[in-house]
This record gives C-alpha cells, sequence and structure tokens, in this order.
C-alpha cells in the first residue's frame, strides 16, 4: 500500500512528483523518495518519514532539474521504514529504476536465483528483487525494457502497480497493474503516472486507468501501446473524463481534510441522492438498480462484503434491508469471507462496499462470488477504481475524494446509496405502500439539513474532549440502528487517538463488558427516542450506578436522558432507519477533537494506510 507517481513531458518533473506524493500521502507515509533524470544522470533521493521531509532532502542532496521522474510514498511491507528500504529502487548496473505498490509474494525464490546468478542486494524489499529482475530478463533475452517487464511480471506473483524506467531508453515509461492501482494522465505531448488521478488533476481531465495484467509503454509525442502481460494480446485504452476537481482535494480552509469531510457530509449526502432520489414524483432511479431489477427482487438473500468502516455500514444496511424490504441479509468481512468457504449460490446478490474501491480483502471476495455465480454489485466512492471496474453493476456514492485516513463522509454516503436501494426495493416487493415510500423519501430527503444542525454541535463536542482526552479506555454503546454506529465510533477513536475504545449493542454490556465500568470509564450511550428507547435508558442507570461517565447522544428535546447522562448531545429526530446518517456525526467529531488534544495525526494516524490493497 503506497503511493506511485510519474511524469514524462516538457515539464519539470520535480514540483508535479512532490505535489502528487502530497496529495497520495494517504495511502502510505513512512518513508519517500524521487528518481530525476536531467537528461544524461539520474538523481535519487529517498528518506524515512514523509514528503515534506523529502521534500527538504532532495533539494539539498539533488539537482531537482529534469523532464522525467518517478516518485514514492511508502507503507511498509517488506523491510522495515527506511532511507535504504524507500523507494525508487535500482538494479545492480544502475539503469533501471522501479517505483512499486503492492507485494510480490515469491521474491524470495527469485531474490535467491539471482544471487546465485551474481545479483546483490541492498535492502530489504521485494521490489529491489523485482527492478534485478527485470534487469537480468532484458540482459539474458537481448529485448528491450517493455518486454522485459512483461516477460519479469509473468514470473512473479501478488499484486503491483509500477513504474520503470530505463537510462537506455530515456524517452518511456513502463507501467504494469495486477490487484494494486494505475491511472494514466493524458496530457498534449505529456504524461502523468499515478495512483489515483489526484496528481494530476490539474494538468488533464482524460485518464486511462489500467485493468489488472496489463503492461502500457508510454512516450511522449506517440499513442499509448498498451498489452496483456500474460498473452501479449494488444489492448486499446478507454479514455475517461475524470470528475475531480483540484478544490475538492485541498483542504479549502479547515485544518484538517478529516474535519472538512465531516463537514462536507450535508452536501455529499445530496450528491449521492441527486438525481436518484425524485420525491416529487415518488421514484427512486438508479441506473444500476435499475437495469438489474429482479435479480434484486428475486434474491433468496443479500450477503455484504466489506472492510472496516464500510462493513459498519454494511451492518446499517442488514437493518435497512430486513426492516423496510424483508430481505435476509448476512454481512461479513471481507477478509473471513474470502478464506471459509462461503456457501453462495446465483440466486445470492452479493453487494461490496468500499470507499476507495481498492481494498485487497474486498476485491478478492467479489472475485470469489462472482465464481460462484453471485451477481455482485458495488457501492464504492472513487469512480474507475478496481471494485467500480470488477463488479457485475454498481451505484457511486459521489461522496468526493476522501483523504483523511479516518473514513467520515463515506460512511455516510454508503447509508445513503444503501437506503436508497432498500427502499426502491421495499416499493418494488410491495412490502411499502406509496404513501410509506413517499414519506420516506421526503425524510431523507431531509437528512442533510438535519446534519448540518448536528454539527453545530461542534463546541459543546470540544468542550467533552477535553475533559476526556486522557482517558485510556472508551465504551460506545447503542441498539438496533444504533448499534453498528456504536462500532464506527469506536472504530474513529481508537485510530485516530489511539484511546482504547470497544463499541457493543448497549444490552449485550450486562454480559462482560460490565465488568470494566469504573469512574475512570467514559460510555458513549447513542439512545434515540425510537430505538428501544426505554432498554437503553435501563443500560444508563446500570452504567451510572457503577460511577461510569456517560456521553449521550439523544434526539432534541429528550428529557429522561438528560437527568442521567454527565454529557448529552443533542441531535435532530429522525425516523429510525435514518438515526445514524446523524447520530454518527457527533461521534466523529469527538474523536477528531480528542485526537487533536492529544497531539496525535488526525488525517494520517500510525500504522494506517487510506487504502489497503494488500491482505
Ligand atoms: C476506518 C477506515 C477503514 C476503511 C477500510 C475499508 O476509518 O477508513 O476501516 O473503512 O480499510 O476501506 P474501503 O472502504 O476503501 O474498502
Amino acid at each position: 500500500m503506497c503511493g506511485i507517481v510519474g511524469y514524462i513531458g516538457p515539464r519539470e518533473a520535480y514540483p508535479i512528483l512532490i505535489k502528487g506524493l502530497q496529495r497520495l500521502e494517504y495511502r502510505g507515509y513512512d518513508s519517500a523518495g524521487v528518481m530525476l533524470y536531467d537528461g544524461g544522470q539520474i538523481h535519487l533521493s529517498k528518506t524515512k518519514g514523509k514528503v515534506e521531509d523529502l521534500k527538504k532532502r532532495a533539494e539539498q542532496e539533488i539537482p531537482t532539474a529534469g523532464n522525467l521522474g518517478l516518485g514514492h510514498t511508502r507503507w511498509a511491507t517488506h523491510g522495515v521504514p527506511n532511507d535504504v528500504n524507500a523507494h525508487p529502487q535500482v538494479s545492480n548496473s544502475g539503469d533501471l529504476v522501479i517505483i512499486h505498490n503492492g507485494i510480490i509474494e515469491n521474491y524470495g525464490a527469485i531474490k535467491k536465483a539471482l544471487q546465485d546468478r551474481g545479483y546483490t542486494f541492498q535492502s530489504d524489499t521485494d521490489t529491489e528483487v523485482l527492478v534485478n529482475l527485470i534487469e537480468e530478463v532484458k540482459k539474458s533475452e537481448g529485448v528491450k525494457l517493455g518486454k522485459a517487464v512483461q516477460i519479469a511480471l509473468n514470473q512473479v506473483y501478488g499484486a503491483y502497480a509500477i513504474a520503470v524506467f530505463d537510462r537506455n531508453k530515456p524517452n518511456e515509461i513502463v507501467v504494469a497493474k495486477l490487484g494494486s492501482p494505475l491511472a494514466i494522465g493524458l496530457g498534449e505531448d505529456e504524461f502523468f503516472v499515478a495512483s489515483d488521478a489526484s496528481p494530476f488533476i490539474e494538468y488533464t481531465n482524460n485518464a486511462i486507468y489500467l485493468d489488472d495484467g496489463e503492461v502500457a509503454i508510454i512516450r511522449p509525442g506517440k499513442e499509448i501501446k498498451l498489452r496483456k502481460v500474460e498473452g501479449d494480446t494488444v489492448v486499446y485504452p478507454n479514455i475517461m473524463e475524470l470528475q475531480m476537481s483540484l478544490e475538492e482535494i485541498e483542504k479549502g480552509g479547515y485544518d484538517h481534510f478529516m474535519l472538512k469531510e465531516i463537514y462536507e457530509q450535508p452536501r455529499a449526502i445530496q450528491d449521492t441522492y441527486r438525481g436518484r432520489l425524485l420525491a416529487d414524483q415518488g421514484l427512486v432511479r438508479m441506473a444500476g438498480i435499475d437495469n438489474h431489477l429482479e435479480k434484486f427482487t428475486n434474491a433468496d438473500r443479500i450477503i455484504i462484503v466489506a472492510c472496516g468502516t464500510s462493513w459498519h455500514a454494511g451492518l446499517v444496511a442488514e437493518y435497512i434491508f430486513e426492516d423496510l424490504a424483508r430481505i435476509p441479509v448476512e454481512v461479513e468481512y471481507a477478509s473471513e469471507f474470502r478464506y471459509r468457504n462461503p456457501v453462495i449460490t446465483p440466486n445470492d446478490v452479493v453487494i461490496a462496499i468500499s470507499q476507495s474501491g481498492e481494498t485487497a480483502d474486498t476485491l478478492a471476495a467479489i472475485k470469489l462470488a462472482k465464481e460462484k455465480g453471485a451477481f455482485v454489485f458495488g457501492v464504492c466512492n472513487v469512480v474507475g477504481s478496481s471494485i467500480a471496474r470488477e463488479t457485475h453493476a454498481g451505484a457511486y456514492t459521489h461522496a468526493g475524494p476522501e483523504i483523511g485516513v479516518a473514513s467520515t463522509k463515506a460512511f455516510t454516503t454508503q447509508i445513503t446509496v444503501l437506503t436508497l436501494i432498500a427502499l426502491k426495493l421495499a416499493k418494488e416487493k410491495g412490502v411499502f405502500s406509496e404513501s410509506e415510500f413517499h414519506e420516506m423519501l421526503t425524510q431523507l430527503e431531509g437528512v442533510p439539513a438535519k446534519v448540518e444542525r448536528a454539527l453545530q454541535s461542534n463546541d459543546l463536542i470540544e468542550a467533552i474532549a477535553e475533559v476526556y482526552k486522557d482517558s485510556t479506555n472508551c465504551l460506545y454503546l447503542g441498539r438496533g440502528y444504533n448499534f453498528p454506529v456504536a462500532l464506527e465510533g469506536a472504530l474513529k477513536l481508537k485510530e485516530i487517538s489511539y484511546i482504547h475504545a470497544e463499541g457493543y449493542p448497549a444490552a449485550e454490556m450486562k454480559h462482560g463488558p460490565i465488568a470494566l465500568i469504573d469512574e475512570m470509564m467514559p460510555v458513549v450511550v447513542i439512545a434515540t427516542r425510537k430505538g428501544h428507547y426505554e432498554k437503553v435508558v435501563s443500560n444508563i442507570q446500570e452504567i451510572k450506578s457503577r460511577q461510569g461517565k456517560i456521553i449521550a447522544v439523544v434526539f432534541e428535546g429528550d428529557e429522561s436522558v438528560k437527568e442521567l447522562a454527565d454529557h448529552v448531545v443533542e441531535v435532530p429526530a429522525t425516523s429510525e432507519p435514518l438515526s445514524p446518517l446523524v447520530t454518527t456525526i457527533p461521534l466523529q467529531l469527538l474523536s477528531y477533537h480528542i485526537a487533536l488534544m492529544r497531539g496525535c495525526n488526525v488525517d494520517q494516524p500510525r500504522n494506517l494506510a487510506k487504502s489497503v490493497t494488500v491482505e
């Protein structure tokens, strides 16, 4: 899981690489490096640390001129984060330079074979092995770079998005992809290469997203040549028009991407249902569903596969689909599903949820479900991502780029898409009357305004964060639709503030977690008026009598919980199925403020990466 960027054309490459790496830093940020070619020499600078550290070092260490360059920001897989293991990696002759996102699983055997032929290795990386394998193929087979890359890739297994440069063919870069994403930006007589389109969005709107198993030779002034790595078939590139704007990927006045993305949610939810939710016509229109409606209405069950926050959105969807559309649902961690020989039939519909559209476990689960004959539907945010392309049909969330590593607007927009689908199916299956359907559509249309109001509790939440910022543990409780919100709240807190946090269905507390409660334990309870309210109030009483500190999220106008809780955050009331869209907002803000007060890196928490393209 790393970010790669490359440039070849008439401009100075270095500023493009540095800016591009900064935008890709969400993919990994433990070390970084650049290679620049100035027409005669290769200049390399690498460092442990962030892109900012690289910038300082490169500008002292190397001439940063040159119209061709490669850059990399790393999330370590093989070899600790240090200067030597950082990319680019260089071949033994010094002629070939590579950047790589992914894992070469059989690198050990290849390394041994290369060592037997006299190759030496400076780093512990699988990438250095790959670049030397390409060099060895080039020498032993007497082929040019493109062909050598192709032959070498047929000998490796694992995942890769690579860009390779050969000093002996300085007018081209060779790129290839399997499992990890790779986009090529097409400018006038210039090309950009990157893990996603954000590094080149201000230069071009035209991009090619490589498919798995494709290799491309890019040369300014020439048309792109695309081939299959295996079998050598020529592929005709599909040029896409990008929808991302530069403004969308910058912080827009907020201190952190996470905060910006939390505040973007009213707009993001609206963008998600715009053109799909037609309340005045009593319609939900979604091409991905409309074209395959019978698959859904005839499905024996829906299986949802996802990871992390997307899995939590899947859990909310389980409640929505079963409650509203009366379709049985199972929600699976993609990582477990892919390895446990699941029973899947052609009458199952599998929904894969993924913000990035690149999560390796989710991709593998999709492939398995397809092999077993299921219809697979994707809910992704990133347009053109691997999951969007691998699924039979799908719906984008249209949340705009999510850069903060902790997922926020992806969660609420995923729930919005899934709610639209459930409502449509409830109507189609006759579970909902015309008026019930219409009522829910109108309520969903009202959610952005309620999220806006929920955001107004920011100052109150900041004050609550001040009280609990030094806690070492925290419990999150919710019931029904708000149980997954409790899980998500706990995940947000632990991943960015490093406070241990657990989410539980409120009623499960008495089966174990209650033992943890004492005066040091903050307990966040979501107590919406319609969802098993009295029972949650009883749970709050149980916490209170054990001196636990209660932070309650309630609907506006609540009286009973106010009397018991230490802190109360009010959010506008919604119908229960829509409540996660609103109750999750204070929990996101609470994590944000606590993390900030603890001096944590909110947008780039330790050990994490935005897009988990390894198992
Ligand atoms: C948590 C978070 C992760 C992701 C998970 C799946 O804030 O961001 O748990 O939700 O890695 O990622 P996607 O949705 O891209 O498949």
